[in-house]
């Protein structure tokens, strides 16, 4: 009987570690794969489904010399458009017109310069754009990915069945396949938060889930949305996404993000995907804000401006090197939303070294300004306030009170004195 006991208990722990361990790819070198929020440059918002390699090499060499690569944007993220069928063994192959020299050759040309290349593929026979995915290949597709050289894949859901039980077995058969291809590959889930993937996409294999429909190049959409799907039909803005991903801090950590899909910053509401379903473009205040709340939220950060011709408010937006590093910060919190109302929405991230970021963003049409007294965030003590935008130390205290622009997101970086 005794034994017996001994038995199960040994068994419960075995398959307790097995469940936890598993929701933490271990990279090949013994870290956590995808430790802080991925960061890279990603094709579809700037080229949709138009891709090349010669466009694409020339944004691998601009995310070396506008200095994104040196800031921490070191994935290029290849979106859906680039696959050009399989070959007689069935091997997936790149569209030889838009990639004359071949998938690996590009991946080689992406990694000389020091990054690292996501490609795109899709759980069900056709992508999203209709071209080939990868139902029932995964393992053949994870290997030939492995051996070109892929480091991150996202992906899609379109074609395949709208129930959880079949998103869940088919995230997972890739992500096995991933981690069976004998390299590091990140895997990023694309379902769009349909069936709340925050709840089993570890468990699947993936570092990040995305949470929402496609961001479209916008404030916020003009229906109020309470479900991450409503957003579908009306197109997510930045405000839209913010609003769904604030409640879902408890399911991020390292090698585990809620992915709130790619930055807006400096897009201006071109044409094209996220141009559409309202995507008229938004103020510099608001792509900041979209940069800051990114960060705290800890999200993946995606580029998908065109980074060749930046101008100068949008470099300095992408490359604030003190908002990156709330981001990339260690610890791999996502911010708390602690204050939230009709007009402000406060946001709480813990960091490293025992500092805290705290974001208060101006949700009205005017600006106003706000008066915090760092106890009501559960700050308690006394803190150095240092502005990460002006970059300079603002302040000494127990509370703050300042001015916010209409949609602008203030944020602090708070010392314990
Ligand atoms: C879906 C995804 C987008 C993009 C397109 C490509 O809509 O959510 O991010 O990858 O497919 O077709």
């Amino acid at each position: 009987m005794i034994r017996r006991v001994f038995s199960i208990i040994f068994i419960s722990i075995f398959l307790l570690t097995a469940i936890s361990s598993s929701a933490q790819t271990k990279s090949r070198t013994g870290g956590v794969l995808a430790a802080t929020p991925p960061m890279g440059w990603m094709s579809w918002n700037y080229f949709a489904d138009k891709i090349n390699e010669k466009d694409l090499r020339e944004m691998a060499d601009a995310m070396v010399s506008s200095g994104m690569l040196k800031a921490g944007y070191e994935y290029l993220f290849i979106d859906d458009g680039w696959q050009g069928g399989r070959d007689n063994r069935n091997n997936i192959i790149a569209d030889p017109a838009k990639f004359p020299s071949g998938m690996k050759a590009f991946a080689d040309y992406v990694h000389s310069k020091g990054l690292k290349l996501g490609i795109y593929s899709d759980a069900a026979q056709l992508t999203c754009a209709g071209y080939t995915g990868s139902l029932h290949f995964e393992e053949q597709d994870a290997r030939t990915f492995a051996q070109w050289g892929i480091d991150y894949l996202k992906y899609d859901y379109c074609g395949a069945p709208a129930d959880s039980a079949t998103a869940v077995a088919r995230y997972k058969s890739m992500g096995d396949a991933l981690h069976k291809s004998g390299r590091d590959i990140v895997l990023g889930i694309c379902e769009w938060g349909d069936r709340k993937p925050w709840h089993w996409g570890a468990e699947s294999g993936g570092q990040l889930w995305r949470t929402t429909a496609d961001v479209r190049d916008k404030w916020k959409s003009t229906k109020q949305v309470g479900a991450a799907k409503e957003l579908h039909g009306v197109g997510a803005g930045i405000l839209d996404i913010v609003d769904i991903n604030g409640g879902l801090s408890k399911y991020a950590g390292p090698g585990a993000w809620n992915d709130m899909d790619m930055l807006v910053v400096g897009l201006y509401g071109r044409k094209g995907p996220s141009g559409d379903l309202g995507g008229v473009g938004c103020t510099d205040t608001e792509y900041q804000s979209q940069m800051s709340l990114w960060s705290m939220l800890a999200s993946p950060l995606a580029a998908s401006n065109d980074i060749r011709k930046m101008n100068a408010v949008t470099k300095r937006i992408l490359l604030n090197e003190e908002v990156i590093a709330i981001s990339q910060d260690a610890l791999g919190k996502q911010a708390e939303r602690k204050i939230n109302d009709e007009e402000w929405s406060v946001f709480v991230k813990p960091l490293s070294n025992g500092d805290y970021a705290v974001a208060i963003l101006n949700r009205s049409d005017k600006t106003k300004n706000y008066s915090v007294n760092w106890a009501k965030l559960g700050l308690t003590d006394q803190y150095v306030i240092r502005d990460v935008w002006q970059h300079q130390l603002i302040g000494k205290g127990r509370r703050w009170r300042g001015r916010v622009l209409s949609h602008e997101t203030r944020v602090f970086r708070l010392k314990k004195v």
